[in-house]
This record gives C-alpha cells, sequence and structure tokens, in this order.
C-alpha cells in the first residue's frame, strides 16, 4: 500500500490518557482571578474552595447528603485515605482489572493486611459482579483507565448492602453515569476527564461511609493527611474547603475554570455525550480495519475515556516493539502524543477520548494511525 501522508493533522495532538487535555477553549490568562499569594484561610480562598465543592455536586449531580471533600495527594491520596480510614471493620472483597485496581490489592493484602478476598480479571475484562458479596467492603476502579473497561451501570450492586462500595472512578468522574446510591466512596482528580491539574483528590462519601468513619476507629495509625475525623466525628469542615494542608489555589482556579466549560458543553450529559462521539470516532475505524481490535472485545464494558487498542495482524514479528514504534512515529510527527499503552498493560494504544478532546482531532488521526501502522509494516519487512 502506498503511504501517502494525511492531509490533515489533529489540532491538537495531546490524546494523553493523564494529565489529559485541557477545556480546547483553555488559556493560562484565565486563571488571573486565581488569588494568588493569599491564605487558603482567608475569605477570598475559603469561597473558592467552597465553590469547588459545590460546583463539583452541580455537574456531577452529587446528592445533597453526600460529602465532597478536595484531599491530598490526586486521586492515590483519596482513595489511600478512604481504604485506611473505613476498611478493617469487616472483610474486604478487593477487585481489580487492570494495573491501578492491582495496586489497590497490594495496599489492602499487603499493607493493611486485611481478610480480603482478591478477585481479578484479566485486561480488557472485568469481575462478573453478580457474584460478589456486597455484605463485605468492596473496593473497585470504575473505569479501568490502563485496559480501557468500565463498569456498565451499579445493577448488581444491591441497594441494601451492608458493606461500603469503594469506588476509584478518576477515569469515569465527568465522562459516566456514576449510580450514586449504589457508591459509598468516589474518588476522582482534575487531571482527567476535565483536563485540570494533578496534586488534588476528590472524596466524596455517602451518609453510610460518614457513619462508619464515626462509629469504628482503625487498628493503625492514621498521619495527619489522612485523618477524617476527630474525637469520633467527622471533621466537617474538609468538607465545605478547610482543606487538611494547603491547597494550590492555582490548581483550584484552573479546575473552576475546568467546571465552567463543562457546565458551556451541556454539564454532565454533554461532557458524555462528547466522550461517547469521541469514541465512536474510533470504534468506526476499528470496524474498518481489520489490524486493529479494543482490548476490550465486550462493548457494554468498553470505556469511553481511556481507549485501549491493540494490533491484530500476522505480519507483525515484536507487538511491545511494533505498538511501541507506531507510536514514536505519531509523536514524531507530531499528531499524537503520549498514546503508547500503559507499561504493565499489553502492547497497544491508549487513545483518550474524555470530552476536552475534540472529535475533529480524533477524526483527524484516524488516516495517521492508518499510516503509521503501515510505514511500521514495511519498516519491518
Ligand atoms: C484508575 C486510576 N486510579 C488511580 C490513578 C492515580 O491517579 P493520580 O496519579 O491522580 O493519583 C490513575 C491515574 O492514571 C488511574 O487511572
Amino acid at each position: 500500500m502506498a503511504m501517502t501522508t494525511p492531509a490533515t493533522r489533529p489540532a491538537n495532538p495531546r490524546f494523553s490518557s493523564g494529565p489529559c487535555a485541557k477545556p480546547p477553549t483553555f488559556t493560562l490568562d484565565q486563571l488571573a482571578d486565581a488569588p494568588l499569594g493569599r491564605s487558603h484561610r482567608a475569605a477570598v480562598g475559603k469561597e473558592k474552595l467552597k465553590s469547588a465543592i459545590e460546583t463539583t455536586r452541580d455537574v456531577l449531580g452529587v446528592p445533597a447528603d453526600y460529602h465532597i471533600g478536595i484531599v491530598p495527594g490526586s486521586d492515590t491520596g483519596a482513595v489511600e485515605m478512604a481504604m485506611w480510614s473505613l476498611l478493617g471493620a469487616r472483610k474486604a472483597t478487593m477487585l481489580a482489572w487492570e494495573s491501578f485496581g492491582a495496586g489497590w490489592v497490594t495496599d489492602v493484602v499487603k499493607q493493611l493486611k486485611i481478610d480480603a478476598e482478591v478477585k481479578t480479571a484479566d485486561y480488557g475484562e472485568i469481575v462478573d459482579l453478580t457474584t460478589v458479596d456486597f455484605d463485605t467492603d468492596v473496593v473497585f476502579t470504575w473505569n479501568g483507565t490502563t485496559s480501557g473497561v468500565r463498569v456498565p451501570n451499579g445493577d448488581a450492586i444491591p441497594a441494601d448492602r451492608a458493606g461500603l462500595t469503594i469506588c476509584d472512578a478518576t477515569s469515569a468522574a465527568f465522562a459516566q453515569e456514576l449510580p450514586w446510591d449504589k457508591l459509598d466512596v468516589v474518588t476522582f482528580s482534575w487531571q482527567k476527564a476535565l483536563g485540570g491539574e494533578a496534586a488534588h483528590g476528590m472524596l466524596i462519601l455517602s451518609p453510610r461511609a460518614v457513619e462508619r468513619l464515626e462509629s469504628y476507629t482503625p487498628a493503625w495509625p492514621l498521619p495527619k493527611i489522612f485523618r477524617l475525623t476527630k474525637g469520633g466525628k467527622l471533621i466537617d469542615g474538609i468538607f465545605r474547603g478547610e482543606t487538611i494542608n494547603t491547597p494550590s489555589m492555582l490548581c483550584v482556579e484552573d479546575y473552576l475554570v475546568a467546571l465552567d466549560w463543562a457546565k458551556s458543553v451541556g454539564g454532565l450529559e454533554g461532557m458524555i455525550a462528547r466522550a461517547d462521539a469521541n469514541t465512536a470516532v474510533i470504534a468506526d475505524f476499528v470496524d474498518t480495519h481489520d489490524w486493529l481490535e479494543f482490548l476490550a472485545a465486550e462493548p457494554a464494558i468498553r470505556s469511553n475515556t481511556s481507549v485501549c487498542l491493540k494490533f491484530a495482524d500476522a505480519r507483525i514479528q515484536d507487538g511491545a516493539a511494533f505498538a511501541k514504534a507506531v507510536a514514536k512515529r505519531l509523536e514524531a510527527e507530531g499528531v499524537a502524543l503520549d498514546i503508547g499503552a500503559y507499561r504493565d498493560a499489553p502492547a497497544g494504544l491508549r487513545i483518550w477520548c474524555g470530552a476536552t478532546v475534540e472529535t475533529a482531532d480524533l477524526e483527524a488521526l484516524m488516516p495517521w494511525l492508518e499510516w503509521a501502522f503501515e510505514a511500521e509494516i514495511a519498516a519491518q519487512a
């Protein structure tokens, strides 16, 4: 096949799965209102932090009786704070279908040493949730960023469960529906579907999670950075923007700008529609090119944010080297940055399709995928 260079390039080649592309309208001067050099405990700082919490509630549709806090350590900080503070009261079930979920298993089994059942699925699949005992505390990742899968819905989670559900939703929030009544802890970072900055995590707690916090004290010591209660009571201030330690007010401003943008494209519904449209561009391309496949074979569990692809062509000699070389070619051309599969995941490509990516840029990228694939097949020969 002749390898003609495609005529059009994506206007923005940023398809990284985190930090993800900033909203298309983003410019640095939008951050001019950040209260730099001011205390986050001054009225102006407190107001910004409170607004970040309440706008999150508004855009994501978080129930009024759920607590929303801004915590240190990005999504990892939020997940670990939840596990260290809540687990141990009853048996745990750890679900993992990619490397971040596997990391939470290590935390619980090797560090906290909790009595836990571990259920795993291969890359591209998820655990059958109907086999999970939700009377245990269940920790899982809603969208598997490194394997391109997602939980399709919360139907398998009983409303009257005795355990807590602790859900790492960092690459799902602002792109997928989250069934709040089925989730007791939800975490995410600003750096994913909103195109915000990392370092701060969002920790969302159901009334049942708060009840656990106030009725159970873990057997292990908790550093200040993880402490959500004082004298057996929830530290309410954390959930009004009185953060445990100092946040970056520049990042907070950036988050507020991103939330405004999310509202401007139709809020959560608009964000989901954009991610779905982006993923459809790739699905159409995969349908018509038999050398490319989704890592997630089953459409119902396929992610609309971190889309993971694998090459399927008998001519490919070394799958990992091939995929890396394709990603490198695309990067060298400046048409796609950071789209190699995650280091622990099967060889292939991972293309972020969250709402901050423009559909036109994915459309422009597809012919380049073909170009890079053919060029690499030829180079191998
Ligand atoms: C599913 C999942 N969990 C956790 C993390 C860690 O997030 P952070 O680096 O924001 O703490 C990531 C990052 O990509 C992720 O995809």
